[in-house]
């Protein structure tokens, strides 16, 4: 029986994933992805084209492939159309690659208005979403009052939503949050006769059949390790688990087959939203990193915070992930730089720890770095490791050793062919 691989974020979203997935991906028959939904935001470059995928498993693009939305996803009808048309329309037909697990929770149009009443609750302390109702899927899913995609399949379906509505309009009443959900509830009903179109299926069954008919199958994880909302930065996380584990409860896949696990990491840090940021850069550097990068984030189109590589924070998403094999991406971006920084450390009130702390609330944490001298050439030209200047593999090299788990590809441009395996 086959293992599961699974590739995962190991920072604050936006490594790459959606990259790496599509150029991993003629080595897989099934891509699945198990958890997060449209705050996803994955982009894909080849030939001339740029595609940015929210919901749907970024091995569509490589043909002939089972593509899976597992259980562990949150699914907005209307996005999910949206997404699908748009793909059909330049050509990638979906119809035969694309299954959608039963137990998938649906996001409604009043969680969105409830993932912005309850921001705007927040005040200051907001969390910065992405406004996609999110946090309100996943809440409702976890206190019993969810609204799965089998559900639309029920002749009692409208009874159902109705429920669940009424007790949304409730907390937003008593939030005292305005709104008017009339518009986007039509567009809902009407993407839902397009979700009906798809084969809605018991996923875990047909990925462990998969696996016993030897299958490879590939875990498509979405945010990024700091955002789970067990292991992340709490309360500044999203709402799924983005860890390892998440790819095996996302999907129905047992421990024991999971196989490989890819991390992918930017070669500096970004994040967008609120919260703690160690390594963050309010300097021009931090504007170079942004510039050069292109760091604005694919679903809001918000600035990235940029800063410098945290090696605390990677130790910390490798351990609870169980990384072995490590995938460092946007070097690039660093090409013209003289001088670079890694933090190994953190002073915390005088206290050095290379551990992730618990809070950072009213700590102030200084990192201790490491610096290296730049590369200062275009890594965009190499196609192999020995191409890369030595002071590029010295960089590498000492993530390996610090980490102790080999750095297997570098990702220099964010097309497909801008890729070298080791
Ligand atoms: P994901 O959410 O993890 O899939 O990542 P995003 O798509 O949100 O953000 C990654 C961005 O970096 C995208 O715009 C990619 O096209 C781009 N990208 C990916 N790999 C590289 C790389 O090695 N170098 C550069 N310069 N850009 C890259
Ligand atoms: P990909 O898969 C980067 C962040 C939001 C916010 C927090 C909670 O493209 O890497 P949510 O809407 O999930 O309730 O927002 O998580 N966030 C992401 N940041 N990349 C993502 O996805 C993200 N998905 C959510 O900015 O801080
Ligand atoms: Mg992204």
């Amino acid at each position: 029986m086959k293992k599961v691989d699974v590739i995962l974020g190991l920072q604050w979203g936006d490594e790459g994933k959606g990259k790496v997935v599509d150029v991993l991906t003629p080595n897989y028959q099934v891509v699945a992805r198990f958890q997060g939904g449209p705050n996803a935001g994955h982009t894909l470059e080849f030939n001339g084209e740029k595609y940015v995928l929210r919901s749907i498993p970024s091995g569509i693009f490589q043909g002939g492939k089972v593509n899976v939305i597992g259980n562990g996803v949150v699914l907005d009808p209307i996005l999910f159309r949206e997404e699908a048309t748009a793909l059909a329309a330049s050509g990638h037909d979906l119809s035969k690659q694309l299954c959608i697990s039963k137990k998938a929770h649906l996001i409604l149009p009043t969680h969105r208005i409830l993932d912005a009443a309850y921001e705007a609750a927040k005040g200051s302390s907001k969390i910065g979403t992405t406004g996609k109702g999110i946090g309100p899927t996943y809440t409702d899913k976890i206190s019993r009052n969810g609204v799965r995609v089998g559900d639309i399949l029920s002749p009692d379906f409208q009874t159902i939503y109705l429920r669940a509505k009424h007790r949304h309009e409730n907390i937003l009443h008593s939030l005292g949050y305005d709104y008017d959900v009339a518009e986007l509830e039509t567009q809902w009903f009407e993407a839902l006769d397009y979700l009906r179109s798809f084969r809605l299926i018991d996923s875990e069954y047909e990925i462990n059949r998969l696996l016993l008919e030897g299958k490879s199958v590939l875990a498509e994880g979405a945010q990024g390790t700091l955002l789970d909302v067990d292991f992340g930065s709490y309360p500044f996380v999203t709402s799924s688990s983005t860890v390892c584990a998440g790819a095996c409860t996302g999907l129905g896949v047992a421990p024991n087959r999971i196989g490989e696990v890819f991390g992918i990491f930017k070669a500096y840090c970004t994040r967008v939203g609120s919260g703690p940021f160690p390594t963050e850069l309010f300097d021009e550097t931090g504007a170079e990193l942004r510039r050069i990068g292109h760091e604005f984030g694919a679903v809001t189109g918000r600035e990235r915070r940029c800063g410098w590589l945290d090696l605390v924070a990677l130790k910390y998403a490798i351990m609870v992930d169980g990384v072995t094999q490590l995938i460092m991406m946007k070097s690039d971006v660093m090409n013209d730089f003289d001088t670079i920084k890694v933090a190994v450390a953190y002073d915390m009130n005088g206290r050095q720890t290379d551990e992730f702390p618990y809070s950072v609330d009213g700590v102030e944490i200084n990192p201790v770095y490491r610096e290296f001298q730049g590369w200062k050439c275009d890594l965009r030209d190499c196609r192999r490791y020995e191409d890369f200047p030595e002071a590029f593999r010295r960089y590498v090299e000492f993530i390996e050793q610090e980490t102790g788990v080999p750095v297997k590809i570098i990702s220099v441009g964010p097309d497909r062919e801008e890729t070298i395996v080791r």
